[in-house]
């Protein structure tokens, strides 16, 4: 019998409680006839209604202290306390499993380490791309690759507003409600639509790809929110969508990563990846192109990832499962100014075009100008371009 807690009792944490509950029978196959069970729920609200209301604490010592747990699910988000919390109990002897990205890309290196001494295991497989399986296919099944690329629809949040506004003309505040009452968005839309979500998932798929921790503060980062109506409409009649991309290349041991939307052509496997789907692209130089697809939020889908980790901490008692990356000493950020790619333009002026002579014209409105530019470097294009409209990044196919 192996007895967990979960910590934080939010959509997610209730979806781990359910389907442990639900598919109780079948887990248990799965760890070699080992029943897992929920012994503690830590929460600061009371849940008179629950089934079970005795699981639920307040205090996190109960749970620290209780030498049955041998597992410590982390679903609260955020850093304070679940930093103190996950490394209590893993100096504790106990293996820890989260879906919290923040948390991850901040202290990693440090739980993973402390995980390693005390031959435990610190799991996050939930903490990109909801439930679609990643950071296990990053360490075990494409292990022998060196990994070149990553371009990754990472937020469900943004990817669900973003095809309501293709799709229905939605405004942005009324697709953005209608993902936090589904449950996708995070606590504050801001870490959603301004990419800070999606900026935490890259820096973790960047680290777990190269090796390095990539740190997110080094990850350029920007949102949706100033995406228009037209910017959309132009970039359909150059048969394109328009997504919020984490973007990651490997070379030489030198690693390029940042967060924006990107054009991406009709075509292209991102391209029809819409709703709260999420989907990673990973180039490997052995496997070549791999794809994973899935939802990327919300509750069941979330604690399926959580709870696939438990199964494989249950299956790996004192048996540390090496993953981690290593705090690098020398600088291998490549500058991202040195980077080429094609912008689409919207123009505030007529004559911006005319810098750009092999650019590819998709039209006017409402005093803006649309097109596409050739490859260069973005310090290229930005010294042309002068800041006279504003661009997005196409992601070539
Ligand atoms: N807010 C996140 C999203 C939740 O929309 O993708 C999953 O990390």
């Amino acid at each position: 019998m192996i007895k967990a807690a979960i910590l934080g009792y939010g959509v997610v944490g209730s979806g781990v409680y359910e389907i442990i509950h639900k598919n109780e029978k079948s887990i248990s196959r799965k760890t070699g006839g080992k029943t897992i069970t929920v012994k503690h729920i830590l929460d600061l609200r009371d849940f008179p209604d629950h089934e079970q209301p005795e699981l639920f604490t307040k205090n996190y010592e109960d749970i620290l202290h209780d030498p049955e747990v041998s597992i410590v699910v982390e679903v609260m988000g955020g850093l304070k306390p679940a930093y103190e919390y996950s490394k209590a109990a893993l100096l504790a002897g106990k293996n820890v499993i989260t879906s919290n990205k923040e948390l991850v890309a901040e202290h990693g290196t440090e739980l993973m380490a402390i995980a390693k001494e005390h031959d435990v295991n610190y799991l996050f497989e939930a903490s990109v791309g909801g439930g679609i399986p990643i950071i296990r296919p990053l360490n075990q099944c494409l292990a022998a690759n060196e990994i070149e690329e990553i371009y990754g629809i990472l937020n469900g949040t943004t990817n669900y507003i973003l095809t309501k506004m293709v799709a229905e003309g939605a405004d942005f505040d009324g697709a953005l409600s209608e993902a936090q009452r589904l449950g996708y968005a995070e606590r504050n839309p801001e870490a959603d639509v301004e990419g800070y979500d999606a900026c935490r998932k890259i820096a973790i798929l960047a680290s777990l790809a190269s090796g390095k921790y990539v740190n997110w503060r080094n990850v350029p980062t920007e949102g949706i929110t100033k995406i228009t109506r037209s910017d959309v409409a132009f970039a359909e009649k150059y048969h394109a969508v328009i997504k919020l991309v984490g973007a990651a290349k490997i070379v030489d041991g030198e690693v390029y990563c940042r967060v924006s939307p990107m054009v991406i052509p009709a075509g292209h496997q991102l391209s029809e990846v819409n709703d709260v789907f999420n989907a990673i692209l990973v180039k490997g130089d052995s496997i070549g192109d791999v794809m994973f697809y899935g939802r990327g939020a919300g509750k069941l889908p979330t604690a399926s990832a959580v709870v696939a980790d438990v199964i494989d901490a249950a299956k790996h008692i004192h048996i540390n499962k090496f993953i981690t990356w290593k705090e690098a000493k020398e600088d291998f950020m490549i500058d991202p100014e040195t980077v080429t790619s094609r912008y689409f333009v919207r123009a505030n002026s007529e004559g911006v075009m005319d810098s750009f002579p092999n650019a590819e014209s998709l039209g006017n409105e409402n005093g803006e100008w649309f097109f596409v530019t050739e490859e260069m470097t973005e310090a290229e294009f930005k010294k042309v371009f002068a800041d006279r409209g504003a661009f997005i990044r196409v992601l070539e196919a």
